[in-house]
């Protein structure tokens, strides 16, 4: 492991969920394409992310991370970008609110194309192609020709990484995020929604303070952290031929970090200590992270923590759990438990979305509300269990009002989610699960704060 660590070293290991690219004067005409065009991120950004992933090992903010499953082409437009951006804005103010912290903004945006398969293969009818890999791999219609992967579609998915970045910095920036703007947006969510009732207590506090706050003087012009705001990006550090061409020297430091996004994780089946993915992830600077799925073991996660964060920073790396609802109590106390007494500094979030998927009983792809809320609520009753800090969520979900989830407030069912299913790849709480989600989740902070103050004040 210790080994000298070039952007290419990756090639000299073992590789899961690699793409065979038929064409290699092709792929390698990609490639350098690729590593003439500028940066999407600059290195100091990712800088400041790490920073402020380091408040939340810490124990001293929050971090939402969300978005697509998968981006694709086909979907690009900009009021998809400006729906994911606005939801995720509206779910971070109510946990800010809930946890009476505060809340980094990560998104699943600007360039995650690329999803990891089961299965090589897919076979329809006899016929038996490549599985479809995500956008900036090959297309997802069942035919020989799409099924090819080719190296363009990196160049095609980063320039619309390019553009999905520019709208979103302008955003953040440019007046859209106003604190009072997003709060206006969420109190028409909970007028409409079936469960408002029980959303309406904390919107309107929240009302009151921002009322509050604007009778001292804290307002838009006067106060640059209610007018714009911090937005990060990530996706899954898969298609390592990509990650490699982004892969830059930063002039300030001298270090190597990852141009495509400000964070990029490992995923659950890539993560094997000797392969190529964490011998990629091992020598770039930006905060990165972990999937933790349910096989993972104590002993072999403490060894990839020491390699993916040998001088233990806090906010290098962020441990995403991923169990399941039904797994996570007997699964997770034994690591959080382990990397706390081993004293490795990891920032835990909860991705409730990939333990709990299921078929449907119409054939669909799916994933219960009340499975995705039971995951999240037992990973934050094992830290407050194991005295650490819950730090944060992952969610797949989009600002649209797609139907790919069931539950929630408006209930949807089985049979409803014909209606409007549009994912590339797994299912996501639309628009309004996922305010839902934010709400549920800032009570059980609020309460969670209340239970600690009240046992320091006991003891
Ligand atoms: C994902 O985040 O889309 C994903 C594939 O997750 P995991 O690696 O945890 O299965
Ligand atoms: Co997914």
């Amino acid at each position: 492991m210790a080994a000298k660590w070039t952007p290419d070293s990756w090639h000299n290991k073992p590789i899961q969920q690699v793409p065979e690219y038929p064409d290699q004067k092709k792929l390698l005409a990609s490639l350098q394409t690729l590593r003439n065009y500028p940066p999407l991120v600059f290195a100091g950004e990712a800088r400041n992310l790490r920073k402020a992933l380091g408040d939340v090992a810490m124990g001293k903010a929050f971090v939402l991370m969300g978005g697509d499953c998968a981006e694709s082409f086909a979907e690009f437009h900009p009021n998809n970008i400006r729906d994911t951006f606005r939801v995720l804005l509206q779910m971070a103010v109510v946990l800010t609110f809930g946890a009476a912290m505060p809340v980094v903004k990560v998104g699943r945006l600007a360039g995650q194309f690329v999803k990891p398969r089961s299965a090589p293969t897919e076979t329809i009818d006899g016929v038996t192609l490549d599985s479809y890999r995500g956008d900036m791999v090959n297309g997802m219609d069942f035919t020989a020709e799409q099924r090819v992967p080719d190296p363009e579609r990196m160049v095609r998915g980063y320039n619309q990484s390019a553009a999905t970045l520019n709208l979103l910095r302008a955003f953040a920036q440019g007046g859209y995020a106003d604190l009072h703007k997003v709060h206006q947006w969420t109190l028409g969510f909970v007028t409409d929604s079936p469960a408002g009732d029980r959303y309406r207590d904390l919107a309107d506090r929240l009302d009151e303070t921002l009322a509050f706050m604007a009778a001292c003087g804290l307002t838009s012009e006067t106060t640059p952290q209610i007018r714009e705001t911090n937005f990060y990006t990530c996706h899954e550090a898969l298609l390592l031929h990509y990650e490699e061409a982004m892969t830059r020297v930063d002039s300030t430091s001298g270090d190597w970090y990852d141009t495509s996004a400000h964070f990029l994780w490992i995923g659950d089946r890539t993560r094997q200590l000797d392969h190529a993915h964490v011998e990629f992830m091992r020598g770039i600077h930006n905060p990165i992270g972990m999937k933790t799925g349910p096989s993972t073991d104590p002993d072999e996660l403490i060894r990839l923590i020491d390699a993916l964060n040998p001088k233990n920073q806090p906010g290098r790396l962020t441990l995403i759990s991923r169990m399941g609802a039904e797994k996570v109590h007997d699964m997770l106390p034994k690591l959080v438990r382990r990397v706390r007494d081993e004293g490795r500094h990891v920032a835990w979030v909860c991705d409730p979305m990939h333990g709990n998927t299921i078929k449907s009983t119409t054939g669909y792809k799916t994933r219960p509300f009340d499975s995705i809320l039971a995951e999240v609520r037992g990973f934050f009753d094992v830290h407050r269990a194991e005295g650490t800090h819950g730090g944060g969520v992952h969610f797949e979900m989009t600002g649209q009002n797609v139907t790919e989830c069931t539950g929630g407030a408006m209930a949807i069912t089985d049979t409803d989610l014909a209606d409007r299913y549009h994912t590339h790849c797994d299912p996501r709480l639309n628009a309004q699960q996922s305010l839902e989600l934010a709400f549920l989740l800032a009570e059980t902070l609020k309460q969670e704060r209340i239970a600690v103050q009240q046992e320091r004040a006991a003891s």
